[in-house]
């Protein structure tokens, strides 16, 4: 099994930033913030499994339903001996759809997903080449933009996969700047499959990114924990509390973190306090939504085009073929 398995840790050019520097950076200024990837450790990565299953996150499901639906028709679309790549793939529980539809096609399959949390992204491969005999994984252990300059050439297509509306954890601006990396890297016949959230009412998207359970809580307050941990700090993690509005002007879902009542946090390894005013909060992450149109325009100046797309029945989620426009 071993020898279907290459494992890669791709050395980013710019060394990363640690998690130090972002704190100081980040919580010293006056609209506290944290980078969203300091959110996916291995526990945050298991937490963020669970959301996927609560009863109101529902793009994960209605994805799902719409690979379970057209997985067949996208392979084909994607072109004969088609290899697949997949950046942030976590669990890839969503990806067996299309790695079976590929299977049933072609008598081998490569497949390189790519993932910031290492171990999550060797046990999700080991799995996977122990349910799978035809399948050859070339794992990357790297940051999104790292991992472009370090895709593996394919002799014959390549099916980019970027699920799960990771997209919209992006800015306008990180998200065109994204893809037309990705896009400068690709072949002619290469494709890119992405999943996006769309535009929809406030109390659906609200109840998504605010579950009843508080499993949205958890995974947004572990990043408090880890800095607990891996930082020696102080941080009482039930004092602060999960709050994601939705801001229609902006199209965006915001995760925040608010303190309740006034705090003073100290951080041992960076040898700061830092104060938290009653209500004030860090932002952790956006989850931007778009209608076609405005994917559409995203998409242009960065070289790529809508080839096909497909959406649920309530049109709550898409999944869009990109291709090169040029
Ligand atoms: N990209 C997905 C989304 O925005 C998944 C996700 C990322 C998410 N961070 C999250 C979901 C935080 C809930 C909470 O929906």
């Amino acid at each position: 099994m071993e020898s279907r398995l290459e494992f890669i840790e791709v050395r980013g050019e710019r060394p990363q930033q640690p998690l130090c520097r972002a704190v100081i950076d980040g919580l010293a200024a006056r609209q506290k913030s944290l980078p969203t990837h300091f959110l996916y450790d291995r526990a945050g990565s298991e937490l963020f499994e669970r959301i996927t299953e609560l009863p109101e996150y529902y793009p994960t499901r209605t994805e799902r339903s719409i690979l379970e639906a057209n997985a067949p028709h996208m392979i084909e679309a994607a072109g004969e001996g088609a290899a697949l790549v997949e950046f942030g793939s976590g669990s890839s529980a969503k990806t067996r759809l299309l790695l079976e539809a590929a299977m049933a096609r072609q008598p081998e399959l490569k497949y390189v997903p790519i993932d910031i949390s290492a171990d999550f992204l060797r046990s999700t491969a080991q799995t996977l080449l122990s349910e799978y005999p035809r399948l050859r994984v070339t794992a990357l252990a790297a940051e999104y933009f790292d991992a472009i300059d370090a895709l593996p050439a394919h002799d014959g297509p390549r099916l980019i996969l970027f699920l799960g509306s990771n997209i919209g954890n992006m800015t306008h601006a990180e998200a065109a700047d994204f893809l037309g990396r990705v896009r400068a890297r690709m072949e002619p016949q290469d494709r890119i499959l992405l999943g996006v959230d769309l535009v929809k009412d406030r109390a659906i998207l609200e109840a998504a990114y605010n579950d009843a359970q508080g499993v949205t809580g958890l995974f947004n307050r572990n990043v408090l924990h880890r800095i607990n941990r891996e930082l020696n700090g102080h941080f009482d993690v039930e004092c602060f509390r999960h709050h994601a509005p939705y801001d229609e002007r902006m199209a965006r879902i915001e995760m925040r973190l608010h303190s309740v009542g006034e705090q003073h946090v100290a951080v041992d390894d960076v040898e700061r306090t830092f104060d938290f005013a009653d209500g004030e909060y860090i932002h952790t992450e956006w989850s931007h939504k778009y209608t076609r149109e405005t994917f559409a325009a995203l998409c242009a100046p960065a070289g790529l085009e809508i080839a096909e797309a497909w959406r649920d029945p309530r049109e709550w989620f898409a999944m869009m073929m990109l291709r090169p426009n040029r």
